[in-house]
């Protein structure tokens, strides 16, 4: 049967991951994939995940299956984290999901029980694998207008024109904060507006939250999260702890869905304990109960929030570097954008031309739709990149 199987296209983050790898040049720049990374390159356990570790492998005396839907204090922490007090807890249906891609695969199967003919709206550009993985499964996919190539900002209007398409029962995808691959995100007056929209047709918003903390903190980076669930009828948040607890490879996410109508609950609750048995059973538990240590103890919590801030207040700094070098080379205040984006990502307006010249000539990596990882810089590297993109003439 193999011989039926058709190559598959690779990754483009991943594959440029593996390129990356195999340029021999010395002072190549990874500005790939979405890994946090120090000004020297590392990607560090975070102090309070390797207390948590330390602490636990003392503690724990067993490795029997959690539940189903994975360890309650888990999924108690993760939505305290999140929603806040945004919705009664008895309003969200939530599980433990192999990292926050667990998770979105995941509400999208719940999308296609619930409503097999569910339309899902996406930003255009989204995050390369939503779609991927909406194409996997067969759902149909409609995009809406977000980044406006011109400003290097949200085209807000277009976005909303094209929201005008929404049919009851579609599905909108949404990035909770720190937008991945742009970097460009809506005000709160824009959700406001987004939030209208969505319930005048009837259509269910399903939030992505990855970067959680790394915009403009974690309660910031919360608020359109929480204004969303305490607005909706329904809503479908997938979160990944991947990137603000550094535990990557320890797969850890949640799925949560919020109904504010009480009945709904318990079904809800039992088809997601349902998905989770008939994808992989148990969810993995080990990162789980690293975040629930460290969000469940005070100082464990406090000295994660620090390190965090650190995280975030560095990157800051990087992209108001970065903008700055880009004003003084070119003269013009055309890069501004740079230092308004938030999170991890940049979209830096590049053409795919100029990326390939980036990357063959002066050995900086980023996707081809010219997304940076702000966080693969370092105060020496940022002159070297804003000098390539003027040489390349971005
Ligand atoms: C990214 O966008 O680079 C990250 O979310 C990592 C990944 O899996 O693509």
């Amino acid at each position: 049967m193999f011989e039926h199987l058709k190559e598959k296209p690779a990754d483009k983050i991943l594959a440029l991951a593996q390129a990356y790898r195999e340029d021999p040049r010395e002072t190549k720049i990874d500005l790939g994939v979405g890994v946090y990374r120090t000004p020297e390159g590392v990607t560090p356990i975070m102090r309070a995940i390797k207390v948590a570790e330390k602490r636990l492998w003392e503690v724990e005396t067993t490795k029997a299956y959690t539940a189903l839907a994975g360890d309650p204090a888990f999924l108690d922490a993760m939505i305290g984290l999140v929603l806040g007090d945004a919705v009664a807890r008895d309003r969200v249906a939530a599980i433990a999901t192999p990292g926050g891609t667990g998770a979105v695969r995941q509400a999208f199967e719940l999308v296609k029980m619930a409503t097999p003919d569910a339309r899902i709206f996406v930003s255009d550009p989204t995050w390369p694998n939503h779609l991927s993985i909406l194409a996997h499964m067969g759902m149909e996919v409609v995009s809406y207008r977000y980044f406006d190539a011109a400003t290097c900002g949200v085209d807000f209007a277009g976005m909303m024109a094209d929201l005008e398409g929404l049919r009851a029962g579609d599905v909108v995808l949404l990035h909770g904060c720190c937008h991945n691959p742009t970097g460009a995100n809506l005000n709160l007056t824009e959700w406001r507006a987004v939030v209208e929209r969505l319930n005048a047709a009837g259509a269910l918003p399903m939030i992505d939250i990855a970067y959680q903390g790394f915009g403009d903190g974690l309660e910031e980076d919360a608020a359109a999260v929480r204004f969303v669930a305490a607005n909706c009828p329904e809503v479908l948040i997938a979160a990944s702890c991947s990137k603000n607890f550094g535990i990557y490879r320890e797969r850890t996410g949640i799925l949560m869905a919020v109904a504010q109508e009480a009945g709904l609950h318990k079904v809800t609750q039992g088809n997601l304990a349902y998905l989770n048995r008939q994808n992989y059973s148990f969810p993995p538990d080990h990162g789980a109960r690293l975040v629930s240590m460290v969000l469940g103890d005070d100082d464990l919590r406090a000295d994660w929030q620090a390190e965090l801030e650190e995280v975030r207040l560095g990157m800051l700094k990087l992209r108001e570097q970065l903008a700055g070098e880009l004003q003084r080379l070119s003269g013009s205040d055309r890069f501004g954008f740079v230092a308004q984006h938030r999170g991890m990502f940049s979209r830096l307006g590049a053409s795919p031309e100029q990326v390939a010249r980036m990357r063959e000539e002066h050995g900086i990596y980023m996707v081809g739709d010219s997304r940076i990882n702000i966080a693969g810089l370092n105060a020496a590297t940022v002159p070297v990149l804003a000098r390539a993109m003027i040489a390349v003439g971005v």
